[in-house]
């Protein structure tokens, strides 16, 4: 199998800064706030700035760098009243959900917004987190199959508000003769809220393959987003739904006129790293990727210097002069990218730069690779 360029257009989400300490675990300035004002402010900028998707994070106990902390259900639905197209992504457990319950909220967000609600499906990491708040924590292996449960079980309650009443008799939930009314909305390139998926796992690329609508990797290289494409791929084949997942990546996006200038924001965040916070969040996320058997997942082998930003990603290697950070995009969708879930320091300003300066020279290199194949050869 090899890779294939997407045919359209990239797409461009940003993480929410819905947590305090913006998306750096660092003691640089920030100018990115994490209140409800601020976030609107934003949303509507991303908006017209080409951002199609916001993700908005979850986690209930501030902690690691982030001292407040905003629910990503309510704080999505708050962004979609505020918005006109922006599709806003709310990331959920399932060990805090009943699946009915969530298809519910989704449904009533997917009318309120017309047709832009959409689900990020997390299995978690944070073993302290749901402790606390009394869930049994299951081991990597079960709550991958509680996920994937709970994504079939959306998919058939999205399917209950045509086909009837769905029952669903599992290991983890039970549904009895239910039927969604009102269904999802009717809207263009998609039946229903989209479900995307974190965790980079082999149980994750298993999961991807059989329910996900969407994958989203931590930041990688290009071999480190090569080697999850083929292998979700591989696995949704396996599945019967060959080419059915699309690929997001994870990238910590720092343009500047010069590439020195870039270079020395990133260095700067690094050195002002708050020790304490990264490696705190560090021992956290052994319940990730490194407690998997074969070693693959999320931050399986992070460096200090990665966890600076929590999702891994400095390694997606987006810093430099708009022209740098667009070829490099590019470069990726060469690979099978099809959309950049991006993160900023200063949010409200580097998200009116990427516009005004990035996306441009993204879309330019698009067109060349729709003639030539080789957007760089051609320029
Ligand atoms: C783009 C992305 C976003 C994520 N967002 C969250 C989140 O908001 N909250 C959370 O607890 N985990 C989040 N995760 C991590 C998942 O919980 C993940 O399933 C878990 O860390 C296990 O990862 P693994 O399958 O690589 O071992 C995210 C993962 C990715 C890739």
């Amino acid at each position: 199998m090899t890779t294939t360029p997407a045919t359209e257009p990239l797409k461009f989400a940003y993480w929410v800064p819905n947590v305090s300490g913006g998306l750096v675990v660092s003691n640089i300035e920030q100018r990115t706030d994490w209140g409800y004002d601020y976030n609107v402010k934003l949303a509507k900028l991303a908006e017209n700035n080409g951002f199609d998707y916001a993700l908005s994070q979850v986690r209930y106990t501030a902690s690691y760098g982030a001292d407040q902390q905003h629910e990503s259900t309510s704080f999505s639905l708050g962004l979609l009243t505020q918005t006109e197209r922006l599709k806003v992504i709310a990331a959920v457990h399932p060990y805090f959900w009943h699946p009915a319950v969530l298809a519910k909220w989704l449904i009533t967000a997917d009318h309120i917004s017309g047709g832009r609600a959409a689900v990020n499906v997390v299995s978690g990491w944070f073993k302290n987190e749901a402790v606390d708040l009394g869930v049994r924590w299951l081991e990597h292996g079960e709550r991958y199959r509680q996920s994937e449960e709970f994504i079939r079980v959306l998919r058939g309650l999205f399917d209950s508000a045509e086909k009837g009443p769905f029952t669903h008799q599992g290991d983890f939930f039970q549904v009895h003769d239910f039927q969604l009314k009102p269904g999802p909305v009717t809207s263009e390139g998609r039946p229903h809220p989209e479900i995307f998926q974190g965790g980079n796992s082999t149980a994750a690329r298993a999961q991807a393959g059989n329910v996900a609508d969407w994958y989203f990797s931590n930041g990688k290289d290009f071999d480190g987003f090569t080697e999850q494409y083929l292998e979700v791929n591989q696995n949704a084949a396996l599945a019967g739904r060959e080419g059915a997942v699309k690929f997001g990546l994870n990238g910590f996006l720092v343009a500047r006129d010069t590439e020195k200038e870039a270079r020395d924001v990133l260095e700067e965040i690094i050195a002002k790293a708050n020790p304490e916070a990264v490696e705190g969040f560090r021992s956290a996320v052994q319940q990730a990727g490194p407690s998997t058997g074969d070693g693959k997942g999320m931050w399986a082998d992070s460096t200090f210097r990665d966890l600076v930003q929590y999702n891994d990603g400095f390694r997606t290697g987006l810093v430099g002069t708009p022209e740098q950070v667009a070829t490099r995009i590019v470069e990726y969708k060469k690979r099978g990218v099809d959309l950049f879930l991006l993160g900023f320091l200063h949010y409200l300003e580097d998200v009116e730069y990427f516009g005004a300066k990035v996306l441009p020279i993204v879309r330019e290199l698009e067109a060349d690779l729709e003639k030539t194949g080789d957007p760089v050869a051609a320029r």
